[in-house]
């Protein structure tokens, strides 16, 4: 009968038999799916797997440092990172077009990408994370069409690799049960779904590097505060947005002039539509303290309540 030990042994023995003694690449994001492929393939193959993790430093507080921890340290992968932060900030510099952002990182993604995949030698698999929902709904077209929505784990068109898919069966929940069995920590496990643009999309208009600051900071607060009041099960997403806008405090004995944060919060299904969370007005309050308090440049703190339609979850 099915368990998910059996379908870990069944997979391993197939991988094996699929893979040979030859090599399998593997686009790491650190997001749930990505990181349950790489965990069973490595499984399956040990140092037959290279895992790819690109930082364009757009990720959270602490992202790029975990991800390292689990699979370059725990799991003793091949793990290469690199770090491209400053390429993607420059690539974006002066760009304020949300749809113009999110190619500009595809596109560059997808460059630094392949120049790593074309220093390895005899690759011939390409692991990816398509859960049985990716499989149903690629052909129909109920993928965003509102958005381009440029997945970070897109590649290279001319890149020629077997596909090694062995999450497009299963549903996400049993992919994050798969995940904890393997021994994957629950703050990868359990991680809420993540643009792949990143906070990009999240500081509005054009990107700099003080900006990114106000948001990963504000975002790191968001996420501890949600953790502490034991909501980050129940709120399917939540997130802190830059916008462009300034406005007058008073903080002590003087006048401040200084920006906004907002905070998006929502409950969910699967993305399509959405509703605003109904967190408990003390915890927004605790919230809108800190984030007045901790993080420079924030004098201001705005709670998002629309539901997607006609709003969408993210702000770009
Ligand atoms: P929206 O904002 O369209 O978002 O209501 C729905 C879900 O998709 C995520 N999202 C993205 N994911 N690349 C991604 O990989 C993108 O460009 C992108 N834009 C939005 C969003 O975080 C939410 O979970």
């Amino acid at each position: 009968d099915w368990t998910i030990e059996n379908f870990i042994e069944m997979e391993a023995d197939k991988i094996r038999q699929q893979v040979g003694d030859r090599k399998v690449l593997c686009a790491l994001s650190g997001g749930v799916d990505s990181s349950v492929v790489a965990a069973l393939i490595h499984k399956a193959i040990g140092k037959q797997l290279t895992c790819i993790f690109v930082d364009h430093g757009l990720l959270r507080k602490n992202e790029a440092a975990e991800v390292t921890k689990t699979f370059s340290n725990d799991f003793d992968m091949n793990f290469i990172k690199i770090d491209a932060a400053d390429r993607f900030l420059s690539k974006l510099d002066g760009v304020d077009d949300p749809e113009q952002k999110r190619k500009i990182i595809g596109n560059e993604f997808i460059y630094v990408f392949g120049d790593e995949a074309d220093k390895l030698e005899d690759i011939d698999f390409l692991a990816q994370g398509t859960l049985y929902t990716d499989v149903i709904e690629s052909g129909t077209d109920t993928a965003q069409t509102i958005k381009s929505h440029h997945n970070v784990g897109g590649l290279p068109e001319d890149m020629q690799f077997d596909l090694i898919e062995p999450l497009n069966a299963l549903f996400k929940d049993e992919v994050r049960e798969l995940g904890l069995q393997l021994g994957l920590p629950e703050n990868i496990v359990w991680r809420q779904p993540f643009p792949g643009p990143g906070l990009a999309i999240r500081v509005l208009g054009e990107v700099t590097k003080e900006k990114l600051e106000i948001v990963r900071e504000s975002d790191a607060i968001l996420r501890e505060e949600i953790a502490l009041a034991g909501l980050d099960r129940d709120i399917w997403q939540y997130f802190t947005v830059l916008p462009d806008i300034r406005s007058v405090g008073v903080m002590g004995d003087a006048r401040t002039y200084d920006y906004t944060i907002g905070i998006r919060a929502v409950t969910s299904i699967d993305g399509m539509t959405s509703d605003w969370a109904r967190m408990p007005w003390d915890v927004l309050e605790h919230i809108s303290t800190r984030l007045v308090n901790d993080v420079e440049h924030i004098n201001r703190v705005v709670y998002d309540v629309t539901s997607k339609p006609p709003a969408t979850i993210e702000w770009e």
